[in-house]
Protein backbone atom coordinates (compact mmCIF):
# COMPACT_ATOMS: atom_id res chain seq x y z
CA UNK A 1 0.00 0.00 0.00
CA UNK A 2 1.11 3.12 -0.79
CA UNK A 3 -0.23 6.80 0.29
CA UNK A 4 0.63 10.11 -0.72
CA UNK A 5 0.44 13.03 2.03
CA UNK A 6 -0.07 16.81 1.03
CA UNK A 7 1.11 18.75 3.67
CA UNK A 8 -0.32 22.87 2.97
CA UNK A 9 0.04 26.03 4.90
CA UNK A 10 -2.57 25.15 7.34
CA UNK A 11 -1.84 24.93 11.38
CA UNK A 12 -0.97 21.41 12.49
CA UNK A 13 1.56 19.87 10.91
CA UNK A 14 2.00 17.89 13.80
CA UNK A 15 -0.69 15.87 12.80
CA UNK A 16 1.16 14.77 9.51
CA UNK A 17 4.02 14.45 11.22
CA UNK A 18 2.61 11.68 13.68
CA UNK A 19 0.68 9.94 10.66
CA UNK A 20 4.14 9.65 8.82
CA UNK A 21 5.41 7.68 11.81
CA UNK A 22 1.99 5.27 12.17
CA UNK A 23 2.22 4.86 8.63
CA UNK A 24 6.08 3.77 8.67
CA UNK A 25 5.12 1.45 11.60
CA UNK A 26 2.27 -0.48 9.47
CA UNK A 27 5.24 -0.64 6.69
CA UNK A 28 2.65 1.24 4.47
CA UNK A 29 4.55 3.65 1.76
CA UNK A 30 4.54 7.05 2.15
CA UNK A 31 5.25 9.60 -0.29
CA UNK A 32 5.89 13.74 1.32
CA UNK A 33 4.91 16.40 -0.54
CA UNK A 34 4.69 19.78 1.08
CA UNK A 35 3.75 23.36 -0.11
CA UNK A 36 5.83 26.08 0.30
CA UNK A 37 3.25 27.67 3.00
CA UNK A 38 3.15 24.12 4.20
CA UNK A 39 6.57 23.57 4.87
CA UNK A 40 7.19 27.40 6.43
CA UNK A 41 4.46 26.70 8.84
CA UNK A 42 5.84 23.27 9.87
CA UNK A 43 9.52 25.08 10.30
CA UNK A 44 7.73 27.24 12.33
CA UNK A 45 5.83 24.67 14.76
CA UNK A 46 8.17 21.88 14.49
CA UNK A 47 11.47 23.61 14.10
CA UNK A 48 14.05 22.41 11.42
CA UNK A 49 14.17 19.19 13.65
CA UNK A 50 10.39 18.98 12.78
CA UNK A 51 10.59 18.99 9.21
CA UNK A 52 13.94 16.86 8.88
CA UNK A 53 12.34 14.40 10.86
CA UNK A 54 8.90 14.37 8.20
CA UNK A 55 11.35 13.70 5.54
CA UNK A 56 13.00 10.92 7.32
CA UNK A 57 9.89 9.21 7.69
CA UNK A 58 8.87 9.44 4.08
CA UNK A 59 9.71 6.53 1.79
CA UNK A 60 9.83 9.26 -1.26
CA UNK A 61 9.86 12.87 -1.32
CA UNK A 62 8.59 15.61 -4.14
CA UNK A 63 8.13 18.69 -4.82
CA UNK A 64 4.59 20.28 -5.20
CA UNK A 65 4.79 20.63 -8.73
CA UNK A 66 4.29 18.73 -11.70
CA UNK A 67 7.75 17.13 -11.48
CA UNK A 68 6.41 15.03 -9.10
CA UNK A 69 5.59 11.55 -10.62
CA UNK A 70 2.09 10.64 -8.85
CA UNK A 71 -0.01 13.69 -10.95
CA UNK A 72 -0.99 11.37 -13.39
CA UNK A 73 -4.08 8.61 -13.44
CA UNK A 74 -1.84 5.76 -14.63
CA UNK A 75 0.46 6.24 -11.57
CA UNK A 76 0.16 3.54 -8.90
CA UNK A 77 -0.71 4.62 -5.54
CA UNK A 78 -3.56 3.54 -3.29
CA UNK A 79 -5.00 6.93 -1.83
CA UNK A 80 -4.11 10.22 -0.07
CA UNK A 81 -4.36 12.83 2.73
CA UNK A 82 -4.02 16.32 2.89
CA UNK A 83 -2.44 17.08 6.48
CA UNK A 84 -3.49 19.78 7.13
CA UNK A 85 -5.50 20.84 4.20
CA UNK A 86 -5.43 25.00 4.12
CA UNK A 87 -8.54 26.21 3.18
CA UNK A 88 -6.80 27.30 -0.08
CA UNK A 89 -5.90 24.11 -1.19
CA UNK A 90 -9.56 22.72 -0.24
CA UNK A 91 -10.85 25.47 -2.69
CA UNK A 92 -8.82 24.15 -5.12
CA UNK A 93 -9.65 20.34 -5.15
CA UNK A 94 -13.65 21.42 -4.55
CA UNK A 95 -13.48 22.93 -7.73
CA UNK A 96 -11.24 20.47 -10.40
CA UNK A 97 -8.29 23.53 -9.92
CA UNK A 98 -5.19 21.64 -10.56
CA UNK A 99 -2.23 24.30 -9.93
CA UNK A 100 0.23 22.26 -7.78
CA UNK A 101 0.97 18.47 -7.17
CA UNK A 102 -1.08 18.07 -4.13
CA UNK A 103 -4.25 19.75 -5.46
CA UNK A 104 -3.93 17.75 -9.08
CA UNK A 105 -3.24 14.42 -7.08
CA UNK A 106 -6.39 14.90 -5.33
CA UNK A 107 -8.68 15.57 -8.46
CA UNK A 108 -6.71 12.21 -10.02
CA UNK A 109 -7.91 10.55 -6.65
CA UNK A 110 -11.15 11.59 -7.05
CA UNK A 111 -11.65 10.88 -10.55
CA UNK A 112 -10.14 7.66 -9.96
CA UNK A 113 -12.22 6.62 -7.17
CA UNK A 114 -8.99 6.61 -4.80
CA UNK A 115 -9.67 7.60 -1.37
CA UNK A 116 -8.92 11.13 -0.70
CA UNK A 117 -8.60 12.75 2.93
CA UNK A 118 -8.93 16.31 3.59
CA UNK A 119 -8.10 17.19 6.81
CA UNK A 120 -8.85 21.10 7.67
CA UNK A 121 -8.04 23.21 10.02
CA UNK A 122 -9.85 26.73 10.13
CA UNK A 123 -11.71 28.33 12.50
CA UNK A 124 -14.64 29.63 12.85
CA UNK A 125 -15.46 28.91 9.09
CA UNK A 126 -17.30 30.99 6.43
CA UNK A 127 -19.54 29.47 4.42
CA UNK A 128 -17.31 30.15 1.49
CA UNK A 129 -15.09 26.85 3.30
CA UNK A 130 -18.37 24.94 3.97
CA UNK A 131 -19.15 24.97 0.63
CA UNK A 132 -15.92 23.83 -0.70
CA UNK A 133 -16.03 21.03 1.77
CA UNK A 134 -19.24 19.95 1.11
CA UNK A 135 -18.47 20.13 -2.80
CA UNK A 136 -15.48 18.17 -2.26
CA UNK A 137 -17.46 15.53 0.00
CA UNK A 138 -20.17 14.99 -2.74
CA UNK A 139 -16.80 14.44 -5.22
CA UNK A 140 -15.95 11.54 -2.94
CA UNK A 141 -13.53 13.11 -0.56
CA UNK A 142 -13.73 11.78 2.85
CA UNK A 143 -13.87 15.76 5.09
CA UNK A 144 -11.99 14.94 8.30
CA UNK A 145 -11.54 18.39 10.32
CA UNK A 146 -8.33 18.33 12.85
CA UNK A 147 -11.44 17.98 15.95
CA UNK A 148 -10.00 15.84 18.67
CA UNK A 149 -12.06 14.61 21.00
CA UNK A 150 -12.49 14.80 25.04
CA UNK A 151 -14.09 11.77 25.89
CA UNK A 152 -11.23 9.28 25.78
CA UNK A 153 -9.49 11.30 28.42
CA UNK A 154 -6.55 12.99 27.01
CA UNK A 155 -3.50 13.35 28.99
CA UNK A 156 -1.67 16.20 26.96
CA UNK A 157 -1.27 17.04 23.39
CA UNK A 158 0.24 14.01 22.01
CA UNK A 159 -3.03 12.01 23.16
CA UNK A 160 -4.94 14.32 21.23
CA UNK A 161 -3.24 14.23 17.68
CA UNK A 162 -3.00 10.36 18.22
CA UNK A 163 -7.12 10.53 18.11
CA UNK A 164 -7.05 12.38 15.04
CA UNK A 165 -4.23 10.66 13.31
CA UNK A 166 -6.23 7.50 14.86
CA UNK A 167 -9.33 8.43 12.76
CA UNK A 168 -7.50 9.33 9.57
CA UNK A 169 -6.48 5.53 9.55
CA UNK A 170 -9.56 4.33 10.65
CA UNK A 171 -11.43 5.53 7.64
CA UNK A 172 -8.08 4.57 5.64
CA UNK A 173 -9.41 1.16 6.72
CA UNK A 174 -6.04 0.67 8.35
CA UNK A 175 -6.14 -1.05 12.05
CA UNK A 176 -4.51 1.39 14.88
CA UNK A 177 -5.22 1.90 18.61
CA UNK A 178 -3.39 5.26 18.72
CA UNK A 179 -6.89 6.18 20.50
CA UNK A 180 -8.64 4.78 23.19
CA UNK A 181 -11.78 3.99 21.27
CA UNK A 182 -15.73 4.46 23.20
CA UNK A 183 -16.59 1.51 24.41
CA UNK A 184 -19.63 3.08 26.73
CA UNK A 185 -20.36 5.04 29.81
CA UNK A 186 -17.56 3.53 32.06
CA UNK A 187 -19.30 0.79 34.73
C1 LIG B 1 1.18 30.90 10.81
C2 LIG B 1 0.12 30.65 9.78
C3 LIG B 1 -0.92 29.79 10.08
C4 LIG B 1 -1.93 29.56 9.16
N1 LIG B 1 -2.93 28.70 9.50
C5 LIG B 1 -3.89 28.43 8.61
C6 LIG B 1 -4.90 27.50 8.96
O1 LIG B 1 -4.93 26.92 10.05
N2 LIG B 1 -5.84 27.21 8.02
C7 LIG B 1 -5.82 27.80 6.78
O2 LIG B 1 -6.70 27.49 5.97
N3 LIG B 1 -4.87 28.69 6.43
C8 LIG B 1 -3.90 29.03 7.31
N4 LIG B 1 -2.91 29.91 6.97
C9 LIG B 1 -2.96 30.57 5.64
C10 LIG B 1 -2.36 29.69 4.53
O3 LIG B 1 -1.03 29.36 4.84
C11 LIG B 1 -2.44 30.41 3.17
O4 LIG B 1 -3.78 30.54 2.75
C12 LIG B 1 -1.62 29.75 2.11
O5 LIG B 1 -1.80 30.44 0.88
C13 LIG B 1 -1.96 28.27 1.91
O6 LIG B 1 -1.19 27.79 0.82
P1 LIG B 1 -1.09 26.24 0.46
O7 LIG B 1 -2.44 25.66 0.54
O8 LIG B 1 -0.53 26.22 -0.94
O9 LIG B 1 -0.13 25.63 1.43
C14 LIG B 1 -1.89 30.17 7.88
C15 LIG B 1 -0.83 31.04 7.58
C16 LIG B 1 0.15 31.27 8.51
C17 LIG B 1 1.31 32.19 8.16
Amino acid sequence: MKLIIGVTGASGSRYALRLLEALKDKGIGRVLIMSKNGKAIAKHELGEEGVRRMRELSSEEYPNDLACPYISGSSKFDGMVVVPCSMKTLSEISIGYSSSAISRIADVALKEGRPLVLVPRETPLSSIHLENMLRASRAGAIILPAMPAFYMGPKGIDDLVDFVVGRILDVLGIENDLYRRWVGWAT
